[in-house]
């Protein structure tokens, strides 16, 4: 009789989980069932991939670019990455210093990877994505997390950061604009911090796959800011920003040394990504003026609509998304806490949000409203949201 075993690594991922989607899962449950369920927790646009790039990937389909890859990715893809970081940046980027991965949360496991041995310590600010913990986990690195206060729009604590920073300490990994805070870390802040943590001999990581979603100021990137490259790693990708959640496209920008352990790493694991998505891909990148402009403009349309429909409520108290898809609303005045506010709305009146807690302790009084709705559908759901604050 074969007596299955498994890795640690398949323990650590099945205890680790922060409830994030216990609400969303039991709102699709009830959709199944038939219910009125509106679903404001996923990240995932519902925009569609825009024509064009999907007529280009078809077209690279129908000429056979369904071969293998260079493990690092197509040159035609890292030089469209490159050409848009030395736009955006004092630095000029080489495609050299590009990797290609399937999505960016594939670039930041790899990245990890090559940066972290077991016990290392990443210090990273809270709430922060759900999808860090499980990354550190697989690797047994320890997260140090840095509460960011709500009081300040969980704007980023620089002094907070460098403290927690010791020798045990290997990267520092922020988020901007942020998941799910949507704040902006400030150029000047990012140059500091990058500073900072070359001086500590210390990696600084940073995922910036809201980068073209800002309302409020303008995002810009860690390569734009930082006076030195050598301890920067930038991670982005084209799931949010072109609708291509299910294309899976990232990349990490980073230093050539280190690119070339990512190489090394990615030939292990994926063995290259898909041709005709990276072709498409580099098509995306260089034809994208018009679309990513209009999604902006939906987004931040939809962001004022929820906005002003629950300022109206006494209970609520949403802070302002300066970027990316969500709104942190603390729903403190209601008397209940993020997690409760979340299950007794879906029980209500089937609208499914999810609780801050599963970011983070520090916003364990807010609720996330995603914005991959449209407006019709995030109006309806504001008013039931009302009806239920009413209610209570
Ligand atoms: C902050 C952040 N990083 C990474 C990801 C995942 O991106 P990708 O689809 O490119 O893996 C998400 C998705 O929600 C996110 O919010």
């Amino acid at each position: 009789m074969f007596e299955s075993r498994y890795s640690e690594v398949t323990r650590r991922l099945a205890v680790e989980d922060s409830g994030a989607w216990d609400v969303h899962d039991r709102a699709r449950e009830m959709e199944r069932e038939g219910q009125d369920v509106i679903l404001l927790c996923v990240g995932d646009p519902d925009f569609r991939t825009p024509e064009p790039i999907i007529d280009n990937a078809v077209s690279y389909l129908r000429v056979g670019r369904t071969h293998y890859s260079p493990a690092l990715g197509e040159m035609k893809l890292r030089r469209a990455v490159a050409d848009m970081e030395t736009q955006t940046s004092p630095h000029p980027c080489s495609a050299e210093e590009v990797a290609i991965f399937p999505g960016a949360t594939n670039a930041l496991h790899a990245v990890m990877s090559c940066l972290l041995d077991p016990g290392d310590e990443v210090v990273i600010p809270e709430p922060m994505y759900v999808g860090y913990g499980t990354i550190m986990s697989c690797l047994m690195a320890k997260v140090i997390a840095v509460p960011l206060l709500a009081e300040r729009d969980f704007a980023l604590d620089l002094t907070a950061i460098k403290q927690a920073v010791n020798a045990r300490t290997r990267v520092v990994f922020v988020n901007t604009p942020g998941n799910p805070t949507g704040s902006i870390i400030p150029r000047a802040e990012l140059a500091e911090l990058a500073d900072f943590c070359r001086q500590r001999n210390v990696w600084l990581v940073c995922d910036e796959v809201y980068s073209m979603f800002s309302y409020q100021g303008r995002h810009r990137s860690l390569r734009a800011c930082a006076a030195h490259l050598d301890n920067v790693v930038m991670v982005d990708g084209l799931s949010k920003s072109h609708a291509m959640s299910g294309w899976r496209v990232g990349w990490a920008v980073a230093p050539r040394e280190l690119i070339q352990r990512l190489g090394n790493y990615a030939a292990a694991t994926l063995f290259g990504c898909p041709q005709f998505i990276q072709d498409a891909s580099a098509f995306a990148l260089e034809n994208d003026q018009r679309y990513v402009q209009e999604m902006r403009e939906e987004y931040r349309q939809r962001r004022d609509l929820v906005l002003s429909e629950l300022k109206k409520l006494d209970s609520l108290h949403c802070h302002v998304p300066r970027a990316g898809m969500f709104i942190m609303c603390d729903v403190s005045g209601s008397g209940l806490s993020g997690r409760d506010f979340s299950s007794q709305l879906l029980d209500a009146e089937g609208v499914s949000v999810v609780p801050g807690d599963a970011f983070g302790p520090s916003a364990a009084s807010c609720v996330r409203i995603g914005l991959a709705q449209p407006r019709h559908v995030l109006g309806k759901a504001c008013q039931r949201i009302q009806r239920f604050c009413d209610s209570l």
